[in-house]
């Protein structure tokens, strides 16, 4: 596996994918919404990696990997990267993602359909990755999804889904039956009977586990375990993988508030880094050019505003500002990296974009 800080994602975003459209509608700034589009599939990839490298080892190689519900190849383009463009294979229904995944990002494709009955794969795979489908499904198709991909799994493989937990909702609403469905979803072109919003309780993913596999099978649970927003499921018919003592994520957030490079080569950077856990805080930030240390600054200024925001009083002093000239040239593909570091050395990309969404106009 490529290690995920070395990685030069393709920066191309297809006009339809809605993932973008979706960061555009809310941050109104196409270079901002680029950041945060490329910034999310890297925290994704980056709980794919923490899966992989405990599932099957640091040094696994040639592993078989689907990105279930993969889109325009939000996740895609970093997985295909890390595991080789032959190693890895897009599946979804929407129009053109499977062309721009063939062909912009260079993997294999396999359509998909809006019913689990119907899905046609003769692909086996040792890794199906599966980030905000589930999230999204009604309850008829829940289970028949999860039965439809163990199907397709090969024998010692691990599956990883997002959903959306129960404790999102409002306790008095949500149904006994443990699954909120709202047809409504940021998705313009699907249809909403089949692709709302939907929310669950811990049972009934479990009870749709059951079914799903004819044979028991290892399930952990990752508390927001992808990009700090959904749960993730993690799960194996192979105790030798390990899947029950998966441990957590480091829980490491943060934000770039302002990064910008002037027309004469100065990079202006501002924002705040922080742990979740206060015993192994955020200590430092990380810069890089094409992969190759540039500077690095210490995250000690304060920010009251982040700590009083996530009810976090340990976050006071998570702020940082960081000012240096780039070395030439400034040639505008080459990519730009941050990264938070914590004192025993866990590690969030924060920001990772092409020189040019970044320099000044
Ligand atoms: C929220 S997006 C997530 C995309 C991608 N996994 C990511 O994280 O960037 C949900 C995706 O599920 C896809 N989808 C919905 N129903 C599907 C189905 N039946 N089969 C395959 N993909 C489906 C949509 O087209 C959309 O691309």
């Amino acid at each position: 596996m490529v290690p995920l800080s070395e990685v030069k994602p393709c920066q191309e975003i297809d006009p339809r994918d809605e993932m973008f459209l979706y960061v555009l509608r809310r941050l109104g700034q196409p270079r901002l919404a680029r950041m945060q589009y490329m910034r999310q599939g890297a925290r994704a990839c980056s709980t794919v990696v923490h899966v992989v490298r405990h599932c099957f080892g640091h040094d696994a190689v040639d592993l078989r990997v689907l990105d279930f519900a993969s889109g325009f190849g939000r996740v895609t383009r970093y997985l295909a990267e890390i595991f080789g463009k032959q190693n890895v294979w897009a599946c979804d229904l929407q129009a053109g993602s499977m062309e721009f995944c063939r062909s912009t990002l260079g993997v294999n494709v396999l359509p998909s359909g809006p019913r689990p009955e119907c899905l046609t794969i003769a692909e086996h795979f040792d890794l199906i990755f599966v980030s905000s489908l589930f999230s999204h499904l009604p309850r008829k198709t829940f289970g028949p999804w999860l039965t439809a991909l163990a199907g397709i799994l090969r024998p010692g493989g691990v599956i990883a889904f997002s959903v959306h937990g129960q404790d999102m909702v409002d306790p008095a609403i949500f149904p006994a039956d443990g699954h909120l469905f709202v047809a409504d979803s940021e998705s313009d072109v699907l249809d909403v009977e089949d692709y709302g919003t939907a929310y669950v309780s811990d049972a009934f993913v479990q009870e749709s586990i059951r079914c799903a596999f004819s044979k028991p099978v290892d399930v952990r649970l990752l508390h927001k375990g992808l990009c700090g927003a959904q749960d993730l499921y993690v799960i194996s018919g192979d105790p030798a993988r390990g899947v029950a003592r998966l441990p957590d994520q480091p829980s490491l957030t943060g934000h770039v508030d302002s990064c910008v490079i002037t027309p004469a080569g100065q990079l202006r950077l501002s924002g705040w880094a922080g742990s979740l856990d206060p015993a192994d805080p955020a200590d430092v930030i990380h810069v890089a050019l094409d992969g190759l240390p540039l500077a690095r600054c210490a995250i000690r200024l304060e920010r009251p505003d982040v700590a009083a925001v996530l009810g976090k009083p340990h976050l006071r002093w998570s702020g940082f500002v960081l000012e240096l000239g780039l070395p030439l040239p400034h040639d505008g593909t080459r990519l730009l990296e941050v990264k938070s570091q914590t004192k025993k050395g866990g590690e969030d990309q924060l920001l990772l974009a092409s020189v040019a969404d970044l320099v000044q106009d």
